[in-house]
């Protein structure tokens, strides 16, 4: 099974990628959650990324592909990964294919989850995430039982850098013209596959698992 998970920030990618790793034992590969443990390590990618993550726009492709090409030869790779944040352009997303297409493979799946903007504001700037296991929380939504500690493994919760009102707003508009056509580019290749990202996060992943045919 690889799917590539597509939606606008804030709605609900990795939420969902983190539900369906708990099914299925494949990996979920998110290229935002890479890119900042790059930043944290402090590593020479980190470095190159993090001037374009603070502003809200894309890493340049040269630095996200080799990350990604490197990624998937791991082993934990062979029965098939959840891309959740990646491709972000046609550009990435043509790239993919050939890499695919070069190990015989192709997508299971392009899953849109979709969400009205009005509502992606107020996710982004209560999301809390946990420093040690990476469960999502949101302090509108889906608060913690107790604060800024995770209820699962009792890890401290941070706020992101770039969920700050002004980066959220490049970051839509970077989604609405560079990502968003990626809806499209799937719908021609016939793997596209839509739920609507409103509602409870268990009904949504109900969805999400009939549109990708697994029970
Ligand atoms: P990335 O980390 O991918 O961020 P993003 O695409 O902006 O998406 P988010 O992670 O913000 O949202 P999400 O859809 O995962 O939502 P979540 O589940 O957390 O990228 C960050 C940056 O890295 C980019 O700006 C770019 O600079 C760089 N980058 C990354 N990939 C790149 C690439 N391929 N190429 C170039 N640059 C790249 O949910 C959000 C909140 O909503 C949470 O609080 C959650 O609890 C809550 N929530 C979830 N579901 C629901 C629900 N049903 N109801 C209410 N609240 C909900
Ligand atoms: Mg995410
Ligand atoms: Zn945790």
């Amino acid at each position: 099974m690889r799917i590539v998970l597509l939606g606008a920030p804030g709605a609900g990618k990795g939420t969902q990628a983190k539900k369906l790793i708990e099914k299925y034992p494949i990996p979920q590969i998110s290229t935002g959650d890479l890119l900042r443990a790059a930043v944290a390590a402090g590593t020479a990618l980190g470095k190159e990324a993090k001037s374009y993550m603070d502003k809200g726009e894309l890493v340049p492709d040269s630095v996200v592909l080799g990350m990604v090409e490197e990624r998937l030869k791991q082993d934990d790779c062979k029965e098939g990964y959840i891309l959740d944040g990646f491709p972000r352009n046609t550009k990435q997303a043509e790239t993919l294919d050939k890499m695919l297409a070069s190990l015989n493979m192709s997508l299971s799946a392009a899953l849109s989850v979709d969400v009205p903007f009005e509502d992606l504001m107020k996710r982004l700037t209560g999301r809390r995430t946990c420093k040690a296991c990476g469960q999502m929380y949101n302090v509108y939504f889906n608060a913690p039982k107790k604060d800024n500690v995770c209820d699962k493994c009792g890890g401290e919760l941070f706020q992101r850098g770039d969920d700050k009102e002004e980066t959220i707003k490049k970051r839509l508009d970077v989604y609405n013209a560079q990502t968003a056509p990626l809806i499209d580019y799937y719908g021609k290749k016939g793997i596209l596959k839509a739920v609507a990202g409103t509602g409870g996060i268990d009904d949504i992943f109900g969805k999400v698992c009939s549109a990708l045919g697994i029970n």
